[in-house]
């Protein structure tokens, strides 16, 4: 299905009213292929686009949004430890979540609520309560935009890292994702190390996929703001990850400042403790402000720009800079020029 000049509202969380060229929703694998092979009747440049929940739009968009509606969920293999998943791009996150619980299958219930499509988990490598996605990740199926020929990218071959793969840096825009495939436990395995969650967990009753999700659910939404009431695209920067002098330098100056070892080598420290103790926290700039219980979360009051929002982030970077030294990297992606 192909829109010409069409308002982006329903397709970014931070629910800015900006408008694309085109937008092509793609329902099938197969009418992505002919798409891509005949493509003629639609602009560059491109923009692959799930829910917008990790975007900022700080303009109209003059192009072509291509937007995954490949929804099918399907078993593919399975052997006394665990199941193998196809999982279509256009899948809602949280709904293939809700579905993994109700099968049995364990490795993503920590990932609960998240917002967006599978088709964006591995692009993001999505990450909470101390679990990412690749982990859980065996392969993604990905169309060549340029010709429409299919390829399968093997873990290793995505290159994760924190809030990071390749179809975010050398193939963004690149590679279409229709597919993800997923390895999923079927014997009880839970992760629990992040501070408070065994806690809300007890609070539900006995450990079991069902009360690992509404622990995590209750934390979020004490903590978030939801979409629906605030727009806002989540945390808006990364944790910092710092060589381990750098951030014992830091550490011995703070040494209440959250951290932790990172896969990397190196330690991450939590930009929203740097961000609270430059005074941000609750702070309200025209339209946009940053979350009262969460500062690493920035958000539309309702009729912010995506410039308001932008010009905010940039404040916030110049105070954590100049006070901690420490130039704090967007994990939102603008989208757009001024
Ligand atoms: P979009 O924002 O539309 O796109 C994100 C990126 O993926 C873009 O680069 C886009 O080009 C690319 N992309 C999307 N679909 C495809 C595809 N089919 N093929 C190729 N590339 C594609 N994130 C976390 O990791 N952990 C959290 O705990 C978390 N909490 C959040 C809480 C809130 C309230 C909100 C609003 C956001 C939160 N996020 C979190 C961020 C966001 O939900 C994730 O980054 C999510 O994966 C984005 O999904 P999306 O479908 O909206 O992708
Ligand atoms: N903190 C403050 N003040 C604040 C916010 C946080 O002091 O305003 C402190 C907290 O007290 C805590 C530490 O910072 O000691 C970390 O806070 P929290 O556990 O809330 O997590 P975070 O580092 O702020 C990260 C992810 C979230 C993910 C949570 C839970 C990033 C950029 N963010 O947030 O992911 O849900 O951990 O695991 O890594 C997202 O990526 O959009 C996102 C929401």
């Amino acid at each position: 299905m192909i829109y010409r000049n069409i308002s982006l509202k329903p397709y970014n969380t931070f629910g800015l009213d900006y408008k694309a060229d085109c937008l092509v929703s793609l329902k099938t694998e197969e009418e992505a292929i002919v798409f891509f092979r005949d493509r003629q009747s639609c602009g560059e440049p491109l923009l692959i686009m799930g829910e917008g929940s990790n975007l900022l739009f700080i303009s109209d968009f003059r192009g072509t949004v291509l937007h995954s509606a490949i929804e099918e969920i399907n078993p593919e293999e399975n052997d006394e430890s665990g199941v193998i998943l196809s999982v279509g791009a256009g899948v809602k996150w949280d709904h293939f979540v809700e579905w993994c619980v109700k099968k049995g299958y364990y490795g993503v219930e920590n990932l609960s609520l998240i917002p967006g499509l599978v088709g964006a988990a591995p692009v993001q490598n999505i990450g909470a309560y101390g679990v990412e996605v690749k982990d859980t990740i065996t392969r993604v199926r990905a169309l060549d935009i340029s010709d429409g020929s299919v390829r399968e990218f093997s873990n290793g071959e995505c290159l994760f890292s924190y809030r990071n793969s390749i179809f975010k840096k050398d193939l963004r825009n690149k590679f279409f994702i229709t597919k993800v495939y997923f390895k999923l436990g079927i014997i009880p395995s839970f992760n629990l190390r992040y501070d408070l969650l065994e806690e809300e967990v007890n609070k539900a009753g006995a450990i079991s996929l069902r009360n690992v999700r509404q622990a995590v659910i209750n934390i979020r939404k004490r903590k978030l703001p939801d979409p629906k009431v605030y727009g806002n695209a989540g945390s808006f920067f990364k944790n910092p990850v710092l060589s381990i002098p750098e951030a014992e330098k830091i550490i011995a100056k703070y040494p209440q400042i959250p951290h932790y070892p990172d896969d990397s080598g190196g330690i991450k420290l939590a930009a929203g403790w740097l961000i609270d103790r430059c005074g941000w926290k609750g702070k309200r700039i025209g339209n946009a402000g940053v979350h009262e219980m969460q500062a690493l979360v920035l958000v539309n009051f309702g009729n912010a720009t995506g410039k308001e929002i932008y010009d905010l982030s940039e404040k916030i970077r110049e105070s954590v800079l100049e006070k901690y030294g420490i130039a704090l990297e967007r994990e939102v992606e603008i989208i757009g020029s001024t």
